[in-house]
């Protein structure tokens, strides 16, 4: 009974994550057609003009980040990657990011996203959707005495605590589905750990199903599923 309700919540919780985002991306879609040559340019070169830092110098070389604080963008959804680019930005002066830092400060991030025109967003997305992680460079699972709990609540998820399987949205190797649902393989176990836990402090306030997902999860489950979920390919 309680397996069934926690498969009822999942799909719920798909339908409304959807409907709620792709209104946002509609908006944002209407203004340029992507193009992944702009979007190389610029993710490889910043662009000094308008004070934009290279994002490979912290991302590293088509996405492929060499520094764990530093998250892995290869072949990341491109609607996700816009998305979070827009939630980074704060709509007015009065209104703070939907997505922050510890603390609620500001993430790193904030100053470069807001410096990125809707079309820029686009082109950026685009380009890094198609490149490819490099399997030299993956975060990968180190901890072998949380395997099995890890790979217990990636499956299966935690029932008794109404955690849906984070398989079940992040698909089973951990690879993401296109449009929403940010790849987890291969991405630094370190910050998938961080952002379980920016969810549950609402620090990171862009999503109501991980904020509730986060909230059911202590410590130890968060960096057995995050270091299993980093294996994954
Ligand atoms: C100084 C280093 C630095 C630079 C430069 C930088 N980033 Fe980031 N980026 C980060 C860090 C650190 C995070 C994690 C932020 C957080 O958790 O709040 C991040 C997160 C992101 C995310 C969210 C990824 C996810 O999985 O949700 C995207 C998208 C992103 N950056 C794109 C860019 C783009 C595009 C540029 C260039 C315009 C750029 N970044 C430049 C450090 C940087
Ligand atoms: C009902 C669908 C659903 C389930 C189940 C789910 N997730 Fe998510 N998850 C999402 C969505 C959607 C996002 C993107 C949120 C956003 O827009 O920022 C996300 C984002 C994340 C992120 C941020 C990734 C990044 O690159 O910043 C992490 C980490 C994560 N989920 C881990 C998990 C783990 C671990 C589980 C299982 C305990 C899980 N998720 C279960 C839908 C789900």
């Amino acid at each position: 009974m309680k397996r069934m309700l926690s498969r009822i919540v999942v799909a719920s919780g798909l339908l409304l994550g959807s409907s709620a985002v792709s209104v946002a991306y509609a908006a944002d879609v209407a203004v340029a057609k992507p193009d992944a040559a702009k979007g190389e340019q610029l993710y490889a070169n910043g662009d000094a003009a308008r004070g934009i830092l290279a994002c490979a110098s912290c991302h590293g070389a088509a996405g492929n980040s060499t520094i764990p604080a530093n998250p892995n963008l290869s072949g990341m959804p491109h609607e996700y990657l816009v998305k979070q680019l827009g939630d980074f930005t704060p709509k007015d002066d009065k209104t703070p990011p939907a997505r922050r830092g510890p603390g609620g400060a500001n993430s790193v991030m904030t100053a470069f996203a807001t410096a990125l025109t809707p079309e820029d967003r686009q082109n950026i997305a685009y380009y890094l959707a198609q490149q490819q992680l490099d399997p030299k460079t993956a975060g990968n699972a180190t901890k072998e005495a949380t395997m099995e709990r890890g790979q217990h609540i990636w499956r299966g998820g935690l029932p008794e605590r109404r955690v849906p399987a984070c398989a079940g949205c992040h698909s089973p190797n951990g690879a993401g589905i296109p449009g929403f649902y940010p790849r987890l393989s291969g991405q630094h176990p370190s910050y998938i750990e961080e952002q379980l836990k920016l969810f549950r402090s609402g620090d990171r306030a862009n999503n109501t199903i991980m904020h509730d997902i986060a909230d059911r999860m202590s410590d130890a489950d968060i960096a057995a599923v995050a270091d299993y979920a980093a294996g994954l390919r």
